[in-house]
């Protein structure tokens, strides 16, 4: 039910991992009217007080999906076939600002050319890090950027472990496990920190960097925690070279390991922005063995 007091929020990426857990966070809090933006909105009606269309391909349809929103959520796809994620997010802010949105959140991902001085190339993470300006640059009353941390779904998602040659299940990874550089979290736990944002705009609405961080790890520890659970799973470390050939998409996977290897995922000393982003969200994170325990079946 709509509520006429209640300030609106509008959420691309609504249907997917870290819009659903915006969209979540968002209509449980109760304190906001919530827009879920899908480009089938037909399929999903369900998802939040209004649904309705918005394609990023498509910027003349975003001119609805913003109306009346007075805060916007905004993640793109890097995996999306085809997806030009600095042309989807550079019409979402310009329809976002022409719609007269006055907070606007935008999923980024840390500079990895600037953070290696160009030795590693991660387009899904600069890629992302090149549209904070044209979102601080808008002009918005506020705006906050959030990042995501590596999601502890792909462990049963994407990043599976799998068969190996000798017979044992687990990853065969280029990356030296015994270097604690991933910040991970659970991806729903997002709409914590972006439901938390809309709600104190005054405290980190001008410009503040907002990490979900659950736990901070290396692939020794992700796997230890793992098989204390039960689990009897591998790793092994493979050459950057062969694993880059394995499957499309593989060569950037790669690239962004040896990034974490040498800067850690976020990049930098973060733990500032872990505690701001902590606090903002009114909890703290889920670690991962609790999320194992919970959703990595034996
Ligand atoms: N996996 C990780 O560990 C990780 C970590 C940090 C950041 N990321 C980033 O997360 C992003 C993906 O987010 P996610 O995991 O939430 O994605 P997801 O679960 O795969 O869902 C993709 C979402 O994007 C929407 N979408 C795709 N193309 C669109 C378009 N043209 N117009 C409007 N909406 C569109 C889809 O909506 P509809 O289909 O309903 O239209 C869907 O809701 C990627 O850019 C990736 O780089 C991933």
């Amino acid at each position: 039910m709509l509520s006429n007091d209640k300030k609106l929020i509008a959420v691309i990426g609504a249907t997917g991992q870290q819009g659903g857990g915006v969209i979540r966070t968002l209509q449980a809090g109760g304190q906001f009217n919530v827009r879920a933006l899908s480009r089938n909105p037909g399929q999903h009606r369900e998802l939040a007080d209004e649904v309705a269309l918005a394609d990023l391909d498509r910027p003349e349809t975003l001119t609805a999906a913003f109306a009346r929103a007075q805060g916007v959520f905004l993640v793109t796809n890097f995996w999306q076939q085809g997806a030009d994620e600095f042309k989807q997010a550079t019409a979402a802010v310009r329809a976002a600002k022409d719609a007269g949105v006055n907070h606007f959140i935008w999923s980024t991902l840390p500079n990895v050319e600037a953070i290696s001085g160009g030795k590693f190339h991660v387009p899904h993470f600069t890629g992302k890090a090149k549209i904070d300006r044209i979102v601080k640059e808008a002009g918005f009353e506020h705006h906050t950027f959030v990042i995501a941390p590596m999601y502890y779904q792909n462990l049963v998602g994407a990043l599976a472990p799998q068969l190996q040659s000798d017979g044992s299940v687990g990853w065969a990874l280029p990356l030296d496990p015994g270097v604690r550089c991933i910040h991970m979290g659970d991806i729903r736990e997002l709409g914590y920190i972006v439901a938390g944002a809309f709600a104190h705009a005054e405290q980190v609405g001008h410009g503040a960097y907002l990490p979900l961080v659950g736990d901070f790890m290396s692939f020794n520890e992700i796997v230890d925690t793992l098989n204390r659970q039960g689990h009897t799973f591998s790793y092994k470390q493979v050459a950057k070279e062969d694993f880059a050939a394995l499957f499309p998409g593989a060569a950037e996977i790669a690239e962004t390991f040896s990034y974490f290897q040498a800067h850690t995922y976020l990049g930098s000393d973060s733990n500032d922005r872990i505690t701001l982003a902590n606090k903002i969200a009114g909890r703290q994170p889920t670690k991962f063995s609790t999320w194992a325990r919970l959703n990595v079946p034996i």
